[in-house]
This record gives C-alpha cells, sequence and structure tokens, in this order.
C-alpha cells in the first residue's frame, strides 16, 4: 500500500493568519502537508523528511532584530524553499541580502509583472502588457520589502512599488514571494503553489479523501486491535464523521453515547438515532438527561455559570453511562487540525491569534482510557468530504457550528423547557427558511437568541405581552473575527411573521447587526 504520507511539505509558521490557507491549499493539491512552529529545530525538520518546505508570512519584521528569527537551517539541504512575504524577507536577509521598512506599504491587489523565465512562474499568468511581459493579480499586505538579493538570486517578478517581489536561485532551488499566493484573491495562487509543490518539489498527489479513509481505517485497526472504544456523539460534524470512521474500521466494536441535554435543536436527537443507529448501524446509546439538566439550570442566570454547569453534568452523565459498559478501553474525540496547531501556538507562544476553546466539556479527567483522535491532521473541509465519502448526510455534514452548551447560552439568563421548546422553534424556522431559499451555506452560522424581556405587541384586537427573538447571521472563515449577514429584506419579514403567527410567546423578532469584535457571535 502507498503512504499517502510520504511526500510531504513542511509550513514553517511565523504566525500569519494565512497558514492553514497555505496548508489547505497544499492538501486541495493532493499532497501531505504540516504546519510547524517557525523555530522548529533542524533536528526536528530534517526527522520529518519533507520534500519541500514554505516560510509563511508573518505580522513581524525582519528589520527588528530582537523579533527576527534564524530559520534553522534549511537553505542548504537541497529541498526546495518557497518564502512567502515575511517569509521571503526571512530567506532574503539570512541569505545575504537586505530589507528595510518601505515608505510604500503594499495592502490589497497589485499586479506583478514578469522579470524573466522562472521555474516557479512560467505560463503563470493573468495578462499580458503591451510589451508582451505576462502580469500576474496578485494580493498584497507588506510594509518591508526586500532591497538587496543575496547573492545567487535574480528577481523573476516586480510590482510598481517593489522592484523585488518575486525571486529565484534555481541552482539552491530557493524561491520568494512578496504576495500571497494562499489567498482566492490571488488568482493563480493555486497554481503557483501546485508548480511549487509538485513539479519543483516533485510531490506526489496520493493524498485523497478514499485514500485518507482507506489510510486512517488501517491505522485505527492497528491502534485499537479488537478493544472496544466509546465516543461522545454529540451530532456535531466532528464526533459525527470520527463515529462514521471509527466505524468504518472496527465496526461493532465501536459504542457511542449520545446525551440528550434537552437544549439540542428541533428533532436534533432523532435525527441523530436515523443517521447512525438506524441507517449506519452504529451503536448508540440515547441518554434522556432533559430533566436533570433542567433542574440544575434552575434559576442560573450567568453565562459562565451555565457553561460550567452543563459541562460538569454532561462529564458526569456521560461517565455513568460509559461505567455500564464492559471492557472499554479507548476513548475517542475528535479534535481536529487546527485544535492542534492553536494548542501547539498557544504552547510556544508564537501564534498572535488564538482563539479560545470552548468544548462541550472536556474530557472526563479520570477515565482511565487512553484516548484516540483520528481525525486530529484533518482540516474542517478535509472531516467533511470523508463524512460525505462514508455515507453521512449532507444535512450533518455542512452544519452550522453549535456550541457545546447548546441552547443554555441562547436562552439568555435562565433556563427551562418552556423557553427552549419556544426558542427551538423559532430557530427551526429561521434555519429551514434560509435552507429553502439557499442561504444557508452562505452565511458560517446562523441561529435565534431568546431574550428575556417581553414587549408589547398585537394580535387581531388583542395586546400581547411575550418574548422576543433575536436572530443570529454572521459570515466568517475562522470565527475569530465575522461580519453580520446582509440578509434580504424580503426574507428576515418573512421570517419575522412566521415567527411571530406560529411560535406563540413571540410577540416580536429583532435581527442583530453587530459584528465580532466587538460583539462575539453567541450572544452569552
Ligand atoms: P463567540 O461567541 O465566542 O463564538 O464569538 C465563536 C464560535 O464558538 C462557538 N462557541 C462555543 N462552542 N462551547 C462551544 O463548543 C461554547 O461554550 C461556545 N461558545 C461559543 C460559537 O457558536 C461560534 O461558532
Amino acid at each position: 500500500m502507498t503512504d499517502i504520507q510520504a511526500d510531504k511539505v513542511l509550513i514553517l509558521d511565523f504566525g500569519s493568519q494565512y497558514t492553514q490557507l497555505i496548508a489547505r491549499c497544499i492538501r486541495e493539491l493532493g499532497t501531505y502537508c504540516e504546519i510547524h512552529p517557525c523555530d522548529t529545530s533542524a533536528e526536528m525538520i530534517k526527522a520529518f523528511q519533507p520534500k519541500g518546505i514554505v516560510l509563511s508570512g508573518g505580522p513581524e519584521s525582519v528589520t527588528a532584530n530582537d523579533s527576527f528569527y534564524e530559520v534553522e537551517p534549511v537553505f542548504d539541504q537541497g529541498v526546495p524553499v518557497l518564502g512567502i512575504c515575511y517569509g521571503m524577507h526571512a530567506m532574503a536577509k539570512q541569505m545575504g541580502g537586505e530589507v528595510k521598512v518601505s515608505g510604500l506599504r503594499e495592502f490589497g491587489y497589485a499586479q506583478v509583472r514578469m522579470e524573466s523565465d522562472s521555474e516557479l512562474l512560467d505560463g503563470i499568468s493573468d495578462s499580458r502588457m503591451q510589451n508582451g511581459a505576462c502580469v500576474l493579480d496578485v494580493w498584497m499586505s507588506h510594509g518591508d520589502q526586500v532591497v538587496r538579493l543575496p547573492d545567487g538570486f535574480r528577481v523573476i517578478g516586480s510590482t510598481s512599488s517593489s522592484p523585488i517581489a518575486a525571486i529565484a536561485n534555481e541552482q539552491k532551488r530557493l524561491f520568494g514571494l512578496q504576495f500571497h499566493p494562499e489567498v482566492t484573491h490571488t488568482k493563480q495562487g493555486r497554481s503557483i503553489l501546485k508548480r511549487f509543490v509538485h513539479s519543483i518539489c516533485g510531490c506526489d498527489t496520493s493524498w485523497t479523501t478514499t485514500n485518507v479513509i482507506r489510510e486512517y481505517s488501517e491505522r485505527i485497526k492497528l491502534q485499537v486491535g479488537s478493544d472496544k472504544v466509546l465516543l461522545a456523539l454529540s451530532g456535531g460534524v466532528d464526533s459525527s464523521v470520527v463515529a462514521a470512521l471509527l466505524h468504518e474500521a472496527v465496526g461493532d466494536q465501536l459504542t457511542c453515547i449520545f446525551v440528550d441535554t434537552g437544549l439540542m435543536r428541533l428533532n436534533e436527537g432523532d435525527i441523530i438515532m436515523q443517521t447512525f443507529d438506524r441507517h449506519l448501524g452504529v451503536k448508540v446509546i440515547r441518554v434522556n438527561a432533559e430533566q436533570q439538566f433542567f433542574s440544575a439550570l434552575k434559576g442560573v442566570q450567568d453565562p459562565e455559570k451555565k457553561r460550567i454547569m452543563i459541562g460538569n453534568l454532561f462529564i458526569k452523565t456521560f461517565e455513568r453511562e460509559a461505567a455500564k459498559l464492559r471492557d472499554v478501553k479507548w476513548l475517542a474525540q475528535g479534535t481536529i487540525y487546527p485544535d492542534v496547531i492553536e494548542s501547539a501556538g498557544a504552547a510556544t507562544g508564537k501564534a498572535h491569534l488564538i482563539k479560545s476553546h470552548h468544548n462541550v466539556a472536556g474530557l472526563p479527567k479520570n477515565m482511565t482510557l487512553k484516548l484516540i483522535e483520528p481525525l486530529k491532521e484533518l482540516f474542517k473541509d478535509e472531516v467533511r468530504r470523508i463524512g460525505l465519502e462514508l455515507g453521512l448526510p449532507s444535512e450533518i455534514v455542512s452544519r452550522h457550528p453549535f456550541p457545546g452548551p447548546g441552547l443554555g447560552v441562547r436562552i439568555l439568563g435562565s433556563v427551562n423547557k418552556k423557553l427552549a421548546d419556544l426558542l427551538r422553534h423559532a430557530d427551526d424556522i429561521f434555519i429551514s427558511e434560509l435552507k429553502q431559499n439557499s442561504l444557508y451555506d452562505q452565511v458560517s452560522q446562523a441561529f435565534a437568541v431568546l431574550l428575556p424581556v417581553k414587549s408589547v405587541g398585537v394580535m387581531g384586537d388583542g395586546r400581547r405581552y411575550e418574548n422576543v427573538i433575536a436572530l443570529r447571521a454572521v459570515e466568517t472563515t475562522d470565527f475569530m473575527t465575522a461580519s453580520w449577514a446582509r440578509l434580504p429584506y424580503e426574507f428576515l419579514d418573512h421570517v419575522s411573521r412566521r415567527i411571530i403567527n406560529e411560535v406563540s410567546g413571540i410577540s416580536r423578532v429583532t435581527y442583530d447587526i453587530s459584528g465580532k469584535p466587538p460583539a462575539t457571535i453567541e450572544w452569552e
């Protein structure tokens, strides 16, 4: 069997917000890659055996000596290296060139003129100038620029304000780009990365969904042998795909526990049981813990207290059910690659933006089970593709994220079953209308929130004094910043009418037009 991770690219991360985009693009091109911190040791780089190395961009300046990292000796290994933005500056400076803070900062769209033939850019262009020179439409974001080339390098591209915008030392197989090929605004970015990874580094394209499933199933079988595996199935994308993958690998050795907290979306529990238990044949134990959750939450107003309470009760319920099972050796978790990268960044202090983790409940700490995390090398889009290929419905695989504490943090203040039922109903109207109007996939996350205020309304001849629903829909790529979705007025009007008419107990609907920051996506 071919090793689908034999040909791999190492990405050294200098803290750019786009580093994960580089990795996702290379993987989509069919080649495995990993992101490691920029100060990874020479031994570790060697042991990784990359066929190529990419140096990412970053927020620092190589002109500030205290923040300049000498990259471990990657430039003399005979392995091709591509430096992007800061990565190109680091390469140029370390190889003996000069980098200066530029008087002309370039942010956003720019045109790069090809200055000479190069292995990296030949035949890739968006248009031609009158003199026949090829032009690339690219996306820039830099304040520094290379002002003197190191020995052995030549300029292969320039812009009106950056005479040295792309460089190459073909003998040593070193390349640098001032612009960002990993962002979609650089139209030929994917072709440039493809050229680097496939033609220059010579990597194969065996990193495909089918191969990943086959390889991972084999790995899981080897890892767990004939042991039994336990999984807390929440119905979210990650735990659902873990369930499907483990079931594919070890079948009945897997048991899932699904804790119905009463804080789920409309019919969510039934959908989970239908999909996994009936359709895929996965063993799922459904625990109806609604009453315990509502009585624990009675009168609790503070969001953080609610979170902790829900998390702890979840663990307790899960452990109680797990204790009824015999001979379980492994606990599976839906950790994915961005979680691993963020934790590593947090540990080294190199990443500038760390998303705080708010997992359902974390792991039961004192369980004596061994941990298996089959998705921990995969990005979310890869996880989704695997789920689809394993037969999960797109309703589950393409679902918007749902917070671990569920409706518990979408009913502001005190939570009870009556309010949860109201909110579930309103939320379901909003979500199904988004789907029917082909808007669901255009927003990153959408939901309804129940506000703990009453407002006067009038229906027929009667006065109503009832609750208020806020609708929230955001667009984001990383959930760390987000803008509110510009949903059509007619659509919002229709949803508002439906909610007020159909959900008794609601007299007013509002739409949240706050961005993140300063607001967060959830209201609590
Ligand atoms: P915020 O509200 O922090 O949300 O802007 C960012 C993303 O995280 C989700 N979120 C949570 N997920 N447990 C979770 O598992 C939580 O306590 C939690 N709080 C927020 C939120 O839905 C959004 O996708």
